[in-house]
């Protein structure tokens, strides 16, 4: 069988006056009104609890728009053995019908669900109209349509050469055990990818979002399982992190985890799995997307309008909240005033406030642990010698959790900011003397920890040349001439190194692979 040939996504238009906006808006007010009681998902039904968590809007948040019920250790436990008594069915079930489960769910988000699963987006996670459409419709549906065709590719790979006399053959088995996915609140794709791309490759699956995704995941799950997802594939589990992993990781079936969240976070699973290898019984594959400290350099001889919008979007789209946000800026100093100019004038131009008003670009941060940190940085810049806010440096939580937009200009490139990922509206700029630009590379190589995205603008065919092979290992996606966010599935597979993860690329086969354990046959006649 051959599977569609997958084409990206039309991105929306929500423009004033349009059909699109006017359903958005209806979607929006639906959401607003219905008090939800959303229950975790184990072995098909849906499981209520006592102990409840409340949703609430990041920009308004005393509005309450659903409570959750919370699951304890023995939730888990049940999640893990539901998954366990679907495997064989799942696992033997032909390629084809797996697809077509997935296929069918992106037809469902690209169609029926979009408005609603836009604006639960939109209200659950602070995204405005075009972040949202660009995360929860776009590259949630290119994932799940591009995975399917390079789940088609690798079971229909070539097989190994077999002389006259023997057969050879490579099966793709999937993981003995299950499969853990724990999902981040910043993207409601990388919500669906995670689960989807282990389950698509016959494994089933335990998974747990963030408490602050809960309203999106929630409605995944319910259009998962109207696409035709068999009971017990995908369990969806609400319950506090350290005391899921206490009970996946001391499971003897864990056989993998597909992570995307903190490096904190990560590298504490990574040591607890190590601590834990002996009770299992194989190997588990351990993916994992975490944080970054991504930059933006500007070479003498960039264009600055191309500068200047890369360095804006890239920074306060979604209020720096992605793991690909430029939040380290280096310029040439024979650009800065121009491309200063320019940045205060966009920046001056956002409007900040909830996401129901299609007004605002900004919006608020997820919540208030976040907010405090934020204002923390913020408050110590503003003591700090050698550190000029040029712009923002406000916040206010009393009814969203609202930070402008703030730029600090620093004398230190190793200042905090500079080195430290904060996740959130908060771009620190370094200008250095057009003369030191290699000394600028070596900074940029070295400053940081993470290496997911990097972008460089410039017009010099030579510093292009030279600044790509000097950043190799700095970003595991670099940008010359664009922004360092927006990486569109298909095109742009997407993933970082170093303290950024383990770079098997979210969107591609390299990441499927991973799901799979293959099987070498030989037969001789
Ligand atoms: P987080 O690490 O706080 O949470 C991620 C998930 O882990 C959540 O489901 C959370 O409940 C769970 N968790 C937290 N502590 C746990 C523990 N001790 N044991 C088990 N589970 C635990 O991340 P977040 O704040 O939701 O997301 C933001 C982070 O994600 C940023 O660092 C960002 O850079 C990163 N991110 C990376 C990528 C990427 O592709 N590299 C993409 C999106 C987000
Ligand atoms: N895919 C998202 C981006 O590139 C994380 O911004």
């Amino acid at each position: 069988f051959n599977v569609p040939i997958p084409v990206n996504e039309p991105i929306l238009n929500y423009a004033p006056g349009s059909k699109e906006r006017s359903l958005l808006k209806e979607a929006l007010a639906e959401a607003r009104s219905e008090k939800q009681d959303i229950p975790m998902y184990i072995g098909g039904t849906a499981v209520h609890t006592e102990k409840k968590g409340k949703v609430t809007p990041p920009h308004d948040h005393q509005h309450i728009l659903a409570q959750f019920s919370i699951g304890e250790k023995a939730h888990i436990t049940q999640a893990i053995d539901a998954a366990l008594a679907a495997k064989q069915d799942w696992e033997n079930l032909a390629w084809e019908h797996r697809a077509a489960i997935f296929l069918k769910a992106a037809d469902l988000i690209a169609g029926k669900y979009r408005y609603k699963l836009n604006a639960a987006t939109m209200l659950g996670q602070s995204k405005n109209a075009y972040q949202a459409e660009i995360d929860a419709a776009c590259e949630l549906i290119d994932f799940l349509r591009f995975n399917v065709s390079y789940m088609a590719d690798i079971y229909k790979q070539q097989p190994p050469v077999s002389p006259r006399g023997s057969w050879n053959r490579v099966e793709q088995r999937p993981l003995e055990g299950f499969v853990f996915a724990l999902t981040p609140f910043n993207f409601t794709a990388i919500a669906a990818n995670l689960p989807a791309s282990a389950a698509m490759m016959g494994n089933v699956v335990v998974w747990k979002p963030a408490d602050t995704q809960v309203y999106a995941a929630n409605l995944l799950m319910e259009i998962f399982i109207e696409a035709g997802l068999p009971a017990g594939v995908i369990n969806l589990v609400y319950a506090d992190g350290p005391e899921t992993g206490d009970v996946i990781f001391n499971h003897p079936d864990f056989a993998g985890i597909h992570f995307t969240g903190s490096t904190k976070v990560f590298q504490e699973i990574w040591r607890t799995i190590g601590t834990n290898i002996h009770k299992y019984k194989s190997y588990p594959r351990i993916v994992g997307e975490t944080g970054g400290k991504d930059f933006i350099l500007v070479h003498p001889s960039a264009q600055t309008d191309i500068a200047s919008t890369a360095i804006v979007r890239g920074a306060f789209e979604y209020q720096g909240q992605k793991c690909s946000a430029a939040s380290r800026v280096y310029i040439a100093e024979s650009l800065w005033p121009e491309i200063k100019k320019q940045m205060l004038r966009d920046l001056a131009s956002f409007k900040m406030g909830g996401t129901e008003d299609f007004s605002n670009f900004i919006n608020a941060v997820i919540d208030e642990r976040s907010f405090d940190k934020l204002a923390k940085y913020i408050d110590q810049a503003k003591k700090d010698k050698g550190v000029e806010i040029i712009a923002g440096g406000n916040y206010d939580k009393s009814k969203g959790y609202f930070i402008e937009p703030t730029v600090l200009v620093v004398d230190d490139p190793k200042y905090t900011t500079m080195c430290e990922e904060l996740f959130g509206p908060v771009l620190t700029v370094y200008v250095y003397a057009d003369k030191d630009f290699d000394q600028i590379l070596e900074v940029i190589d070295t400053t940081s920890p993470y290496a997911l995205t990097g972008a460089f603008i410039a017009q010099d065919r030579y510093a292009i040349e030279k600044a790509s092979h000097a950043l190799r290992n700095a970003a595991g996606n670099f940008y010359i001439n664009d922004k360092c966010t927006g990486a569109v599935v298909g095109q742009q597979p997407f993933g970082g190194a170093r303290g950024s993860g383990t770079n098997d690329k979210a969107g591609s086969m390299i990441n499927l692979l991973r799901w799979v354990s293959p099987r070498t046959i030989k037969e001789v006649f």
